[in-house]
């Protein structure tokens, strides 16, 4: 494996991530790579800049739905309604807390060979696009979360993980 997660302090995942412009093999390898690490660590969703890849692309997996891959993605709708569900990331290991987003979303996106389609998302679908699409523009769950718990969580993060 030649792909690492980086994790929170490391610059990349705070940049705007640029488009995808050449959908070769190349591209298709560094997802397969993906989908092992993100296997690998347990994760439900992994976004190109946490692989230290400033790119705008990301996958997710979430049980008993097909792998899926957004490939320079936009999100078209999302929903009035909102939905509070608890979030983790790779790139915070060993914390979570409860994200309020929208309940649904509509994505539209390329796939690996630059086609692009849409996509309606609701529950857990839409909760890990809406998460990983978010990583494309340097911002992390905890950034979503209001300055009182976001502190919270962000001392126990460093409590975790100091050396
Ligand atoms: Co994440």
């Amino acid at each position: 494996m030649s792909l690492d997660i980086i994790t929170l302090g490391n610059e990349i995942l705070r940049e705007k991530s640029l488009p995808v412009d050449k959908f070769d093999e190349e591209l298709k390898k560094t997802v397969d790579e993906m989908f092992v690490l993100m296997k690998y660590k347990s994760g439900a969703g992994l976004a190109a800049p946490q692989v230290k890849i400033s790119k705008r692309f990301f996958i997710c997996k979430i049980a008993n739905d097909c792998g899926r891959v957004f490939i320079n993605p936009e999100i078209i709708e999302t929903s009035q309604e909102t939905v509070e569900l608890e979030e983790g990331c790779l790139s915070l290991p060993g914390v979570w807390a409860n994200v309020v987003r929208p309940a649904s979303v509509m994505i539209q996106a390329q796939d690996l060979n630059g086609k692009i389609f849409r996509l309606n998302a609701d529950n857990w679908l839409a909760r890990v696009i809406l998460h990983e699409f978010d990583h494309l523009n340097g911002t992390l769950f905890v950034d979503r979360l209001n300055d009182r718990i976001k502190n919270k969580v962000l001392k126990k993060y460093e409590r975790i993980n100091r050396k």
